[in-house]
């Protein structure tokens, strides 16, 4: 997480990274901080909170400087506070860092033993130090950047600036991701494409261990032995996406209502429409039927899709699928098959535990496929396949419209492999395409019941605890319901699979627990209505989110019901995520709280 601008230009630069820091601010949002070379001299702003707080102190006091660097943080080492934001400086550089360095403990322990102190809790300075340790034993920063990468352990991005040094600006990554970005006379550096496309659309990556030297005239790559490498220019058209919310209040709520279109055009990559077939875009390195075992691996909203993929998977494919949390599946040491697929699922690609999981999956003999939103990232780079969801950019914190891409895309992977495999004949096939193809307007009309969901929210917000339940596919849906609600409202929400109700979660209820019920009419309907009727029974209080049919058949009385339109069962979780993200985000506009950035969260999680 935190992101990292730097400009060599040749007009000031500090409101320029200011605004390549607001397209990252989804990486972090607790302080931020700019350092120029004003006549060669290091000068830095630094402000507590939001960006604005930043724009504001560089209103009062500008920077003029021609060259500089920028971050926006999301805290790890040391709470959010000005004297822990980045830049951190000494008398001879300025640092920025994106990630952990981990072993900060014994280079401090060590740096202090030289005299040197620390003004900050953070990681960072340990960095900064360091470095400036190295300036004063060789006199050459750029030296002094090559000895000391190696003695730092950890996942990092870093970019320095150097006191006296008004061509010089140096990069390095590490386990994050950082960006080279080539101008006319101008280079610029940062965590990724987006954050650069005010400025630039020729971008270089640098590759895992690499560092570059930056001059206003180009750039010099290393690795991570300090050989000099070349690494490609690319065209990116990340800057074609327009980031602002359009009509709407929020990123979220903008995002929540272009699903019917994005999952549209998802569909259209991987359905030939004139035939209704599955037609992947992508030669697959592996034969479906060949596989004995399909491993899953994601986390948070990502990981949710990959359970829903579980039950289409095992039921259109007959594929066997084991699926874990990212951040466990990376340290349990889990013996892998010889004839095994591993599938990632990340909006960022850049999630740290779903690489480092990658990472083990492939030292592991297995092909690996991914579902990313992002196909310059690094998880995207070193995947077999690479299976892209075309959400577009996604700005809010909380997934919604990456999420139900990635569930489209699943979905035709699933039936894909079913066909591969021999389990779904051809009209099966066909039929579950025609139902795929009915998503994107189905998402329409349950988006026209927005004001009736946003009553029943306004209603939820008013409470301290919530209870989802759902069976079969619509469990893990009821997951992603309690992680919307908690993320985005604060509201404690829990989600169990409605069958696990009575071994022990219905001593929570009684009439002030809100029990909401995600049960589309399909072959777990009935022992669904037998779950609602023990939470009848007890007094409790149930939102039923499914068609007004299923409402009345359920014969249930003062049940609320949120009203689906009435759809075919297998891709039901991806059209029912939208009331499930109206609940969460109506709840939060109605407690007043910060949809887009919600506390303590970012939106790409680099580090552990
Ligand atoms: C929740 C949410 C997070 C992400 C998770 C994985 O709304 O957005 O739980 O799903 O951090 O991120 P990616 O998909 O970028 O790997």
């Amino acid at each position: 997480m935190c992101g990292i601008v730097g400009i060599l230009g040749t007009t000031p630069v500090a409101s320029l990274i200011v605004d390549g820091l607001k397209r990252l601010e989804y990486r972090g949002y607790d302080s931020a901080g700019v350092a120029t070379l004003e006549r060669g001299r290091l000068d830095r702003r630094r402000a507590e909170g939001k960006l604005r707080n930043l724009e504001a102190r560089l209103r009062e006091q500008p920077l003029d400087g021609l060259i500089g660097i920028g971050h926006t943080r999301w805290a790890t080492h040391g709470r959010p506070s000005e004297r822990n934001a980045h830049p951190h400086a000494t008398d001879k550089l300025a640092v920025v860092h994106n990630g952990i360095i981990e072993n900060f403990r014994e280079l401090r322990e060590s740096l202090q033993a030289d005299g040197l102190r620390f003004e900050s809790e953070t990681d960072t300075e340990v960095v900064a130090q360091y470095v400036t340790r190295e300036m004063r034993r060789t006199n050459d920063p750029v030296a002094a950047v090559a000895a000391s990468l190696a003695q730092f352990r950890g996942a990092f991005a870093l970019a320095f600036l150097f006191d006296g040094e008004e061509d010089l600006m140096i990069g390095a990554r590490r386990g994050a991701p950082l960006a080279v970005g080539w101008g006319e006379g101008e280079m610029y550096l940062g965590s990724d494409a987006l954050a650069l496309a005010p400025f630039t659309d020729t971008i270089t990556y640098l590759e895992d261990g690499d560092w570059v030297v930056l001059r206003h005239g180009g750039a010099e790559f290393r690795d991570q032995n300090n050989a000099v490498v070349q690494r490609p220019k690319q065209k990116t058209s990340a800057g074609a996406f327009l980031v602002d919310k359009g009509a709407h209040r929020h990123f979220m709520a903008k995002e929540i209502h272009e699903q019917p279109e994005v999952v549209g055009r998802t569909l259209a990559h991987y359905i030939d429409m004139a035939t209704g077939r599955v037609r992947l875009p992508f030669e697959v390195p592996f034969d479906w039927s060949d596989l004995d075992r399909l491993t899953v691996s994601a986390c948070g909203t990502a990981y949710i899709a990959g359970l829903v993929a579980k039950y289409w998977f095992e039921r259109f494919a007959r594929l066997p699928v084991e699926i874990d949390v990212a951040s466990e599946f990376r340290y349990r040491e889990a013996p892998l098959p010889r004839k095994g697929l591993a599938l990632f699922i990340s909006q960022s690609g850049e999630t740290a535990d779903t690489l480092a999981g990658l990472r083990y999956a492939k030292e592991n003999g297995q092909k690996i496929l991914s579902v990313v939103n992002v196909p310059t990232s690094s998880i995207a780079r070193e995947s077999d396949v690479v299976a892209p969801t075309l959400a577009g950019p996604e700005i809010g914190v909380a997934s919604t419209k990456a999420f139900t891409c990635q569930l489209t895309v699943l979905a035709c992977l699933a039936v894909a492999a079913g066909l591969a495999r021999g389990t779904l004949s051809e009209s099966e096939g066909l039929r579950l395409v025609t139902e795929l193809i009915a998503v994107p307007g189905l998402m329409a009309e349950t988006l026209k019941h927005e004001h009736e969901v946003e009553q029943v929210a306004r209603d939820l917000s008013k409470v301290s605890d919530v209870l989802y339940l759902g069976r079969g596919s619509s469990f893990p849906m009821a997951l992603e319901g309690a992680l919307k609600l908690k993320e985005i409202s604060y509201i404690h929400a829990e989600a169990y699979a409605a069958g696990e109700l009575k071994h022990g979660p219905i001593a929570l209820i009684d009439e002030t627990m809100p029990v909401i019920v995600i049960a589309p009419r399909d072959a777990l309907y009935e022992k669904t209505v037998s779950n609602m009727q023990e939470v009848a029974a007890r007094g409790g209080r149930i939102v039923l989110i499914s068609d007004a049919h299923a409402a009345a058949e359920s014969g249930l009385d003062g049940l609320e019901n949120v009203v689906m339109p009435p759809m075919g069962a297998d891709f039901a979780p991806i059209v029912y995520a939208v009331p499930i993200q109206l609940l969460a985000y109506w709840a939060a506009v109605a407690l007043g709280k910060d949809v887009d950035q919600p506390r303590n969260l970012a939106k790409s999680v680099t580090v552990e």
